[in-house]
């Protein structure tokens, strides 16, 4: 329901009220404080149009000009003082609303323990609106634009009490003129917003191909490749391609505006008209007949739909998928979070209790009844061949996923019932695909353990145990030193150094209390010494951890308590190494002699 929702076309309807709230949510003070002064902006202008009529009135009939004048004079400064503070107003509200719009989303993007809020591409969607990266508008720009926004309608608003005092029809026949203009201009704008917004998916990719030009990242092999003018042309065809449809309908939109236009000229005009004749006649004096003129043309700001208009159009509806997507992760999150305590997890064992799995959006089932059970304190290998579903269970077993049936326990506790937080604390991990961090050296290994992340002692010590010490030594600032060629004094390691440090972080966290250690091809990029080196201490730093190693190397597997061979999303083989070598015909064997052979040839 709430996802429907969620991928529905933008709801429009409360617009500016919506929008206001959020403001207001954002910083009360500042909200009131620029629609008090946008009022007040509002109402000096037509102020300035009643003076000016005065005036004229005064000096066409001869009597003294001083008071109107000064009248004139002092709305004047007040209005030239009161536009800067406006705008300033404005502004620091513009900074406030991002502030407060990021603050939400990346809140509502966090709170979620599991993968699948930022692995949902609808929520991506989301995200990239939010950022402004879709139709240029931030959700803060139109609390700044709000400021202009509101002075022009109070203005405009005016003008037209102002034209109804002296000919009530004119008025009335000017508001259905303007209310019509302005449907029509809203109607094709909120058009216009679907198409642009139904294309965030092919917006982001285009966005990807863009960024790929621009980070340094990828830049190895966009220049080995010579992608650097496929990726230009990809850009420029993919941005073409999402504004063709935006083009088109902005055609039909011209054509409304044009007829818009001259419906309102046309009234107008005929106003215009009636009013020299009254002037000329004696019916209406010269000062009214000025006002009018100018009252008139201030109230067709009221028929204008604007950059204004559109933005605030567009922060409501961004701000209402914001809301949704919060709602909609706080009810997931009650029907899912646990609430026990995990402290000391596992005793006993972790087990996998015919389980099922599927990632969400994807029609090939990764796990159909998989058992197993993992022994506490003792560590566990796990071989396979790719993308037999090695890493998918440690994924599961950390909670970043459910499984689609049956269940996962420790020490007879289903996962589900326990405190996501709690049981991450609980775990010690370096995934395949290892972040690095281009924070510096030090966060890389701190994040293992936040809470004792100011233990520089114990930072320093995991560091040296996984043996990265030597390459922090090396860093012009040492500890200090951000891990990135993009930033000024930044430094680039290599990617076994990189592992070396992600190894540093897990260590960090076993010993700062994590019960279960996962190291997913934790000595892929080692050297051949430095991956035997850094297993063995691993062994006996981690003795008494429950430790799950995926490796695809047999002199990282053979020293396993216990080794378990996947296939299609089952164990079928189980135990130790000298077991499972001794099996003729078995899957471990065959992999084994074939890596051994390798090695002997060479
Ligand atoms: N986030 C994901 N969404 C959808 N499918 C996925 C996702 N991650 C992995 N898969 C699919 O799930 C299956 C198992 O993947 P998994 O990463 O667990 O394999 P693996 O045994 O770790 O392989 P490897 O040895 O290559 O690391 C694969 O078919 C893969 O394509
Ligand atoms: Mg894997």
């Amino acid at each position: 329901m709430r996802l429907a929702a969620l991928r529905s076309a933008p709801n429009y309807r409360p617009q500016l009220a919506t929008a206001i709230v959020a403001f207001y949510q954002a910083s009360p003070r500042l909200t009131i404080a620029v629609v008090v002064v946008a009022t007040l902006f509002g109402l000096l202008q037509p102020a300035f149009v009643i003076a000016t009529g005065v005036l004229v009135q005064a000096a066409a009939s001869n009597t003294d000009v001083a008071v109107p004048l000064t009248f004139l004079g002092a709305i004047f400064i007040i209005t030239r003082v009161l536009g800067p503070i406006r705008d300033e107003l404005g502004t620091a509200l513009w900074r406030r609303v991002d502030q407060s719009m990021g603050d939400r989303i990346m809140r509502a993007m966090s709170i979620d323990p599991s993968l699948r809020q930022v692995e949902d591409p609808h929520i991506q969607d989301v995200v990239a609106q939010v950022e402004g990266a879709v139709t240029g508008f931030g959700v803060g720009q139109g609390a700044q634009l709000l400021t202009f926004l509101w002075s022009q309608r109070t203005f405009a608003f005016i003008s037209l009490i102002i034209i109804g005092r002296i000919y009530w029809w004119a008025a009335m026949v000017l508001a259905i003129v303007h209310v019509l203009g302005y449907s029509g201009a809203r109607w094709h704008w909120k058009e216009v917003t679907q198409i642009i917004l139904g294309q965030t998916d092919q917006m982001r990719r285009s966005y990807y191909v863009r960024n790929l030009a621009l980070s340094s990242r990828v830049a190895k092999e966009t220049r080995i490749f010579g992608l650097a003018r496929w990726l230009v042309d990809r850009y420029r065809h993919s941005a073409i391609a999402i504004l063709e449809d935006v083009w088109t309908k902005r055609r039909e939109g011209w054509l409304l505006g044009a007829g818009i236009a001259l419906l309102l000229a046309g009234t107008e005009a005929v106003t215009i008209w009636l009013v020299a004749i009254d002037s000329l006649s004696g019916r209406v004096s010269i000062g009214t007949a000025v006002t009018v003129v100018q009252a008139l043309f201030a109230a067709g700001l009221l028929s204008t739909y604007n950059d204004p208009d559109w933005a605030i159009m567009q922060s409501a509806s961004t701000i209402e998928k914001v809301r949704e997507l919060e709602e909609r992760v706080r009810t997931q999150l009650t029907s899912l979070s646990g609430q026990r305590d995990s402290n000391g997890m596992p005793r006993k064992e972790i087990r996998f209790e015919h389980v099922a799995f599927t990632y969400p959006g994807s029609s090939h089932q990764v796990f159909e009844d998989f058992n197993l059970t993992i022994e506490s304190g003792r560590s566990l290998a796990i071989v396979g061949e790719n993308g037999a579903g090695k890493t998918t269970l440690v994924k599961l077993l950390s909670r970043l996923y459910e499984p689609t049936a049956g269940r996962i326990t420790v020490d007879g506790v289903d996962l589900r019932e326990l405190d996501p937080a709690a049981w991450h604390s609980r775990i010690a991990a370096v995934f395949q695909d290892f972040t690095q961090f281009e924070l510096s050296a030090y966060d890389n290994v701190a994040f293992g353990a936040l809470r004792a992340a100011d233990d520089n002692v114990a930072v320093e010590r995991a560091a040296h145990q996984a043996g990265a010490h030597e390459i922090i030594s090396r860093l012009p600032q040492g500890w200090q030193t951000p891990l990135s060629r993009e930033l000024s004094h930044g430094s680039q390691i290599s990617g076994g150094e990189w592992q070396r440090l992600a190894l540093a972080r897990a260590l960090f966290a076993v010993q700062s209390g994590a019960g279960i250690l996962i190291l997913d091809e934790p000595t892929a990029s080692l050297d051949v010494r430095g991956e035997a080196e850094v297993y063995q201490r691993f062994l006996e730093l981690t003795a008494g951890v429950t430790t799950i190693v995926i490796s695809h190397r047999f002199s990282t597997v053979r020293r396993a308590d216990r080794i378990v061979v996947v296939e299609r999303g089952r164990v079928v083989e189980d135990g130790n190494h000298d077991e499972l070598v001794g099996q003729t015909g078995g899957r471990y064997a065959e992999m084994f002699t074939l890596q051994a052979e390798r090695f002997v040839a060479a």
